[in-house]
């Protein structure tokens, strides 16, 4: 069941604006692709790449600016073949010119779990 946190209002976040917003160790970026918003987790899919600061938002199209991989935000889907991975998009809906987020699971990449378990090998279960 979706637990909406309010993130901003509409008004907040201009056209082809991408924003972070910090929920205790939840990071969201929120962005305006002009016919709407979509939320994702900050980092690039392929190397990390923090999309607050080398993504651009054109005509609804999201590039990381590292190594041009491209997602379109109207369709949620990959926008180019040499795009590997999606994008992971938060639950997001808009209410009385406001917009909210499903933060109740915070969504992470295959390799941040990986990480993840490499940190408990590394530093023992106990
Ligand atoms: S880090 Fe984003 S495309 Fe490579």
């Amino acid at each position: 069941m979706a637990e909406w946190t309010k993130v901003c209002a509409t008004v907040d976040i201009s056209e082809n604006e991408i924003r972070k917003f910090t929920f205790g160790d939840t990071e969201v970026l929120l962005a305006n692709y002009g016919e709407g918003f979509r939320a994702f987790p900050p980092d690039c899919p392929h190397m990390r790449e923090p999309l607050n600061v080398s993504g651009m938002l054109d005509d609804g199209v999201l590039t990381c600016g590292k190594h041009v991989w491209q997602w379109d935000l109207r369709a949620c889907e990959k926008a180019t073949g040499m795009t590997e991975e999606n994008l992971l998009f938060y639950e997001l809906k808009e209410e009385d010119g406001n917009i909210f987020v499903d933060i109740s699971k915070r969504l992470v990449y295959p390799w941040e779990e990986e990480e993840e378990l490499d940190e408990e090998d590394f530093f023992g279960s106990d």
